[in-house]
């Protein structure tokens, strides 16, 4: 039996939660970073005594669809999936239910759920620092819960997740970050770009139509050269503000 730690962490507020999760779960795990343009995920089959710990962040209440993609290219085979989905802080909507339905499809036994809340990774004042100890602590105690649960044989095979069919509409938010003039054209942007949307030539140039706005480019360039237009980030983090205020606490789904 191994355990997989399957992510898809753009700026790594969704890795924190499940590195915290998975080491709790089990000392050893095998991860898959479904971020990775380069990996061909047709080859990730599972075997049905395997762990699979499912991990995505909340885009717009839905799972992003490139790891909805990534995701329906695997094999489950019959095991089991603990899913987590992480959230700045608003809400994670029909998540669950999107990815239920995906790995389901795509030959999973969902078993378990966590809902858990990381800093918001368009407007990092909202669960700023999250997450922290406290988080740590309940993640913790979920994955030894489960865990048991497992050993004990005790989990139903029906686990009911929030979230309605139809999914929410998402049509991606108008926030794509730019290059300023400090870019050095270094390629790190568009190389770990997770949908190819930066040109490696030209970085300063975004397609529009693939940019997910995972925020990823800037978070991760050396210059700090990218940035999103301040009026409409301004504008966006005002809107959101009573929706992400108020700590909201991890949930556990057995
Ligand atoms: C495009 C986009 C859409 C998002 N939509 C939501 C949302 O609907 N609800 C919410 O609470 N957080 C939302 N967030 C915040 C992320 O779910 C949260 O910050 C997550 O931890 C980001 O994962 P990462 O740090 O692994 O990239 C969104 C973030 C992005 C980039």
């Amino acid at each position: 039996m191994s355990v997989y730690h399957i992510v898809f962490s753009p700026t790594g507020g969704t890795k924190k939660v499940s590195d915290i999760f998975t080491a709790s779960f089990s000392s050893e795990s095998i991860l898959i970073d479904l971020t990775e343009r380069s990996r061909d995920f047709s080859s990730c089959s599972f075997a049905e005594t395997d762990t699979c710990i499912v991990s995505v962040p909340s885009y717009g209440g839905r799972v992003p669809d490139i790891a909805v993609t990534r995701l329906r290219q695997m094999n489950g085979n019959g095991a089991s999936a603990i899913l987590i989905a992480v959230y700045g802080n608003r809400a994670y909507d029909d998540t669950f239910a999107e990815l239920q339905d995906v790995l389901a499809d795509s030959g999973f036994s969902c078993i378990a759920a966590v809902a858990a809340v990381a800093e918001h990774s368009i407007m990092r004042q909202y669960a700023a620092g999250r997450p922290n100890a406290q988080d740590a602590e309940t993640l913790t105690r979920f994955a030894e819960n489960i865990r048991a649960k497992m050993e004990a044989g005790s989990l139903s095979s029906h686990l009911n997740l929030p979230g309605n069919r139809p999914y929410r509409e998402y049509g991606g938010v108008p926030l794509k970050p730019a290059a300023g003039k400090s870019c050095n054209r270094c390629g790190l942007c568009a190389d770990k770009c997770p949908t190819g949307a930066i040109d490696t030539a030209t970085p300063s140039q975004t397609d529009p139509k693939l940019c997910i706005s995972c925020m990823r480019c800037m978070a991760i360039c050396p210059q700090h050269a990218r940035s999103l237009n301040k009026a409409l980030h301004a504008a966006a983090s005002l809107k959101l503000k009573k929706a992400c205020s108020g700590r909201k606490e991890n949930e556990l789904f057995l």
